[in-house]
């Protein structure tokens, strides 16, 4: 079980000997470990079942640790962290090669593992008490992808994480709900022009007024072979194990007469009520973008436990911002 005081000087020590430690962020739980550490980097990508094609974002204290993992800390960089860290953003660089000839800080020189192989690493300063005084405390950089199984719904409490590994493998740190409740957003400087690789709460239109030139959104083409370019490739992610589909809000009302007329039944996650009779269930969530952020892997996971035949999502009243963000999750969240 979590405690309710987190010992940040048992985890820093569990994270020292190659140990896991979950952490909250603002934007969800993180599984971290030493991102130095080739064997506990193994072990997080063993606990998650993630395939190994997939990289690891590295979580930092700030500017100074993330400009020793990565070839140039550019100005772009720079000007994204001064406005946005800690924060919700995760800023994608080349990667350091070699150690370098550094006149400041020598570099930090990740095990391949963390990067898939692949020639970047994204980088993160979380806004989070916990988390920074873990990094603050370990001086070095953590892995930290979120902490569920691969594939599954994100993590927003402790308590979830705690439901999906075992305390032998995983230290939980206590930290209550996630603020954010959506992951960072994930941007690449890597290539020719900046490109949103995974939508989340800071917008394209924020990040292109800070570094001055257009943001591109949406991920590009994958390699057959190369690592994974964007997360936003992996096309069933965040999902339940119930089957869930994502249905317009006038369709509602059809859709469970269908499932009804089948003898099987539905739980309906909508931000907007409506009549929803027994054995169907209705969750309902907030008609605000970013309280529905908030909410939304819990009421997921909620529906999940559920144990209806179906989840049926009414589609979200908006596409753009935050609620794109949203949209991006729940379509992978019902994708087969
Ligand atoms: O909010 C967050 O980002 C949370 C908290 C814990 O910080 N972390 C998180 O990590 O969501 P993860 O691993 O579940 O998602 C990070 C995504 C991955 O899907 C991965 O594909 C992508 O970022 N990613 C990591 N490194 C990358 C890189 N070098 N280039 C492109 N995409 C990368
Ligand atoms: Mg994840």
């Amino acid at each position: 079980m979590p405690t309710s005081i987190p010992d940040i000087s048992a985890a820093i020590q569990r994270l020292r000997s190659g140990g896991v430690v979950a952490f909250p962020t603002e934007t969800v739980y993180g599984l971290g470990a030493d991102a130095l550490n080739q064997q506990a980097v193994r072990r997080v990508y063993d606990l998650k079942g993630r395939p190994s094609i997939n990289p690891l974002i590295v979580h930092v204290s700030g500017p100074e640790m993330a400009a020793r993992l990565v070839s140039a800390w550019t100005a772009d960089a720079d000007a994204l962290a001064k406005m946005f860290w800690p924060g919700p953003l995760t800023i994608v660089l080349p990667r350091v090669v070699g150690t370098g000839s550094r006149q400041t800080a020598p570099a930090f020189v990740l095990p391949d593992l963390v990067t898939a192989g692949g020639a970047t690493v994204g980088v993160r300063c979380p806004d989070h008490p916990v988390a920074l005084a873990l990094l603050f405390g370990l001086g070095s950089p953590l892995v930290g992808p979120s902490a569920n199984p691969s594939g599954g719904i994100s993590p927003t409490l402790a308590s979830h994480v705690a439901e999906s590994f075992r305390p032998e493998d995983v230290m939980v740190l206590e930290g209550g709900a996630c603020r954010a409740g959506i992951e960072s957003t994930v941007v690449s400087l890597a290539g020719d022009r900046p490109r949103i690789l995974r939508p989340g709460l800071i917008g394209a239109g924020e990040i292109a007024a800070v570094i001055g030139r257009p943001v591109e959104e949406g991920p590009t083409a994958h390699a057959p072979g190369a690592p994974l370019s964007s997360p936003g490739l992996m096309a069933r992610h965040y999902a339940p194990s119930t089957t869930a589909r994502l249905v317009d809000l006038s369709e509602i009302a059809d859709a469970l007469r269908e499932v009804g007329s089948q003898g099987r039944t539905a739980a309906v996650l909508t931000h907007r009520a409506f009549e929803v009779r027994p054995p169907h269930h209705m969750l309902l969530l907030p008609n605000d973008a970013e309280e529905y952020a908030f909410h939304m892997y819990a009421a997921l996971r909620e529906a999940d436990g559920l144990r209806a035949d179906v989840i049926l999502i009414a589609r979200p009243p908006g596409a753009n911002g935050t609620w794109g963000a949203i949209l991006d999750r729940l379509t992978r969240a019902t994708t087969k």
